[in-house]
């Protein structure tokens, strides 16, 4: 049996390249469909003895594990389009931040697992979250961690965390990049300095500070005593910050937390639940 990918966007592409680069996956064992079939020239020049099918049928009568890497909407369309060619025991897995497995098992009753990927994986960092319905055997659990520990570091958790976790972890890169922005902007408007110039400062120290705490297991406590010397100029700076950054991660954390309730009840709607 064959492993198949159904969507081949931002985060179809970075995950089925990366996996095949780490050569976890044969390109002969794989078979993709996506909408547009013209964004898999490129991959097919590369890889050509990949199947590529525009028809999602012969992929699921092909696979014993299927990838679903669509937007949220579109998934319930698939399933319903390929439930009646799957194969006896298929495994299914998506990477869809708001659907949780209880909802999708409304519209298929058999092995789920979803994982939460991260753009970080594109240079095969960061954490990908997974977790599992209890058809999944223990075999296949491990095989997916095995995948996606060669583009990420594997973390299961469970569906009433996996909301906070992927703000953690999924959508940390974009707070991320958004809390660099404003520093450097910040500085740059304040000074001679050009935003270039701030952006690459910025970028290069967060880039240290990210190997100092990961590569010298540095903790955040002591990282910060390290630098904020008492009565000098950064303590200074973190006083400020205590004062205004836990109101501003409150608030941020409510926003997503009230922006994924939404979207399950319009999910649970779709799905009939
Ligand atoms: N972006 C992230 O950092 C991130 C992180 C974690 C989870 N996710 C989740 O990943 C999922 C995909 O996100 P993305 O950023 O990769 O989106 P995307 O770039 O829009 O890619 C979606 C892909 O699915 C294809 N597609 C849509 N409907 C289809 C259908 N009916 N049949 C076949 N292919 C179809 C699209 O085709 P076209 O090329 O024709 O549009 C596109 O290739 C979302 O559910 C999102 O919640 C994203």
């Amino acid at each position: 049996m064959k492993t198949g990918f159904i969507g081949y966007g931002s985060m179809g592409k970075m995950i089925i390249n990366g996996l095949l680069e780490s050569k976890v996956i044969c390109q002969d064992n794989i078979i993709i469909s996506t909408r547009t079939m013209s964004k898999l020239n490129y991959l097919k020049e590369k890889y050509p003895k990949i199947e590529i099918t525009s028809n999602k049928l012969t992929l699921a009568r092909k696979c014993s594990t299927i990838f679903i890497f669509v937007n949220t909407g579109e998934v319930k369309n698939i399933l319903e389009e390929i439930n009646d060619y799957l194969i006896k025991d298929v495994h299914i897995v998506h990477i869809c931040a708001g659907l949780p497995i209880k909802t999708m098992e409304q519209a298929f009753n058999g092995k789920i697992s979803r994982i939460i990927p991260s753009l970080t994986s594109e240079v095969n960092e960061g954490i990908s979250l997974m977790v599992h319905n209890d058809k999944v055997s223990e075999i296949e659990k491990n095989k997916l961690e095995y995948l996606f520990n060669n583009i990420s570091q594997v973390k299961v958790t469970s569906e009433e965390d996996i909301g906070m976790a992927t703000d953690l972890t999924s959508c940390a890169p974009a707070f991320i990049a958004f809390i660099l922005m404003q520093m450097s902007h910040s500085g740059a408007n304040k000074s001679g300095i050009s935003t270039i110039d701030a952006e690459e400062m910025m970028i290069k120290t967060f880039y240290g500070t990210a190997k100092l705490l990961h590569e010298k297991e540095i903790g955040f406590e002591e990282l910060i005593a390290r630098v904020a010397t008492p009565g000098g100029i950064t303590a200074e700076g973190i006083k400020s910050l205590e004062n205004d950054l836990p109101p501003a991660f409150n608030n941020l954390y409510k926003m997503t937390s009230n922006k994924r309730e939404n979207l399950k009840k319009e999910l649970d709607k779709q799905y009939g639940v």
